[in-house]
């Protein structure tokens, strides 16, 4: 099978990233990883013992961190539709999460004790056509609220990917009504020119 081979451009700001540097010099998989570190950092996220849920996981960067995290009492559950190389104490399902089936396997290996946190850096394949691509990252999000009423606990909190766009505002508004806070974070390992961000939704109430 042959690979598309990444554009001059890419790989220009691929070798002059620091986070891609930082990244290859460590263990951990992507750069991804140090968005997720800053946020955690400043918003104290992941706390030992915890359940976390890692939507859209491979190559596997955030499972990582958040396994280290959590410790040998916690428990890191992911799902992806590509393979992910295993990790130590990371539950992995390979599947389309927004499979129906898929996702009522992945809930009942969270079990009824239920997660203390879902994070999400899923993005659907884009097209290219903007506002296509922005119609199926909202109805992505909206799924994983869903997901959140039946896979979070009580005061458990979310960290999901949007793009700035059409949708936004009301998806904030519609966190609202079962989340006690709800922030924007735009973590410097995100690059500035990605339309990406992420909320912070925290303490989940029934
Ligand atoms: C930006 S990457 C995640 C990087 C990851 N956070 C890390 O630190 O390594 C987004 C992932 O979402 C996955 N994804 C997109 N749509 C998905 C879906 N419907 N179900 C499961 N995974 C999906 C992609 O396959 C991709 O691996």
């Amino acid at each position: 099978m042959s690979r598309k081979k990444p554009s001059k451009e890419w790989l220009q700001t691929q070798n002059k990233d620091p986070y891609v540097k930082q990244a290859r010099e460590s263990h951990y998989r992507s750069r991804a990883v140090y968005k997720l570190q800053e946020i955690d950092k400043k918003d104290s996220l992941i706390k030992p013992d915890y359940c976390v849920i890692d939507l859209g996981s491979a190559p596997g960067s955030w499972s990582q961190y958040a396994s280290e995290r959590i410790g040998a009492n916690g428990r890191v559950i992911a799902v992806d539709i590509l393979p992910m190389e295993s990790i130590d104490g990371v539950l992995f399902t390979q599947g389309d999460f927004t499979d129906e089936a898929v996702e009522k396997a992945f809930l009942q290996q969270i079990g009824a004790d239920r997660a203390d946190l879902v994070i999400s850096d899923m993005a659907p394949n884009l097209t290219g056509i903007r506002v296509t691509d922005q119609a199926r990252s909202m109805a992505m999000a909206e799924l994983i609220y869903d997901f959140c009423h039946q896979a979070l606990k009580p005061g458990g909190d979310l960290l999901i990917k949007l793009f700035e766009g059409a949708g936004t505002n009301e998806y904030r508004q519609l966190l609202r009504e079962h989340f006690d806070k709800v922030m924007t974070r735009k973590p410097g390992a995100s690059r500035d020119k990605s339309r990406e961000f992420y909320i912070l939704a925290r303490s989940y109430r029934l």
